[in-house]
């Protein structure tokens, strides 16, 4: 019973920001488990690097559009007749005093962080149905973050109000999505090297990681262990669930 419930083999898997950090951490797992996987960001460089190092086949895209998002399902449209996951990872963030927090601060990251996701999955449903059975369904996986559950400490007024409403958009479409065979659920990390992280961890890395019960930031295996689990067979009756991978920072801090 438990052969292949970890197993994506053959799977087709679209990891939107899969050029750099946690996206690319998730690219390069799928590949390494025999997925087939796309990864999408704004620079044609970074995509043509990301297809060097990790084995995916970049295509690039600029997500805080819906034309953009439109665009890029119909561009994997052509060369695939089935989509059995889509990662919407691609995200950014903007930290500024009360005071001072540009308005464009606020379209920026909620273009990118709450309506790509939504537009996303909407642009991909075909695909999604097309790869979609009652035992294995199609897959959505939002990430999330644990600033969306509790009260972040940065003044990141738009990405922590992003997160909160990306895991709340996560539940609606589970229910929307679930009668069509369709699970949709988040992972929220916590603390994880990467190039949006890489100010804040210069500053206070050690401090950061002394915060979680489990004492250290997260890495690779963490976050694409909790995206085998929600993309394989083990995670098929899982729907609307938001999964901290934080190392009890959410829970206990
Ligand atoms: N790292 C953490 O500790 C942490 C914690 C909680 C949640 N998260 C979440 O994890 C996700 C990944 O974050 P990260 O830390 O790995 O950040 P990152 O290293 O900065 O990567 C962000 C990715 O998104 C892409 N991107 C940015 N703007 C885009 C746009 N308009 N259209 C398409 N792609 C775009 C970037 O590529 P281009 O620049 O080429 O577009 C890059 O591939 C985000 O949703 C973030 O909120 C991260």
């Amino acid at each position: 019973m438990t052969h292949g419930l970890f197993d994506v083999d053959g799977k087709v898997a679209l990891v939107t920001g899969g050029t750099s950090g946690i996206g690319q951490m998730i690219a390069r797992g799928l590949v390494e488990a025999g997925a087939r996987v796309y990864v999408s960001s704004r620079k044609a460089d970074a995509c043509a690097a990301a297809e060097a190092e990790t084995g995916a086949v970049g295509i690039p895209a600029d997500l805080s559009s819906e034309d953009e998002c439109v665009r890029l399902a119909s561009e994997i449209g052509a060369r695939e007749d089935r989509l059995h996951l889509l990662v919407n990872n691609a995200g950014a963030t903007w930290g500024a005093p009360l005071e001072e927090f540009p308005a464009h601060a606020w379209d920026k990251v909620l273009d990118l962080n709450l309506k790509a996701p939504f537009f996303l999955t909407r642009a991909f449903l075909p695909l999604l149905e097309a790869a979609a059975s009652v035992d294995d369904p199609g897959r959505v996986i939002n990430i999330g973050s644990i600033d969306g559950l509790r009260v972040p400490e940065a003044p990141n007024y738009s990405y922590s109000a992003s997160k909160a409403a990306v895991h709340q958009l996560t539940r609606v479409l589970a229910r929307d999505l679930g009668p069509r065979r369709i699970t949709v659920n988040a992972i929220a990390p916590g603390p994880f090297p990467s190039r949006m992280m890489r100010a804040t961890l210069e500053e206070a890395g050690e401090e950061i990681a002394e915060s979680a019960p489990l004492g250290r930031l997260g890495q690779p295996s963490d976050v694409v262990g909790a995206t085998l689990f929600l993309a394989a067979a083990a995670g098929s009756y899982v729907t609307g669930a938001i999964i901290p991978v934080d190392g009890g920072i959410w829970t206990t801090r």
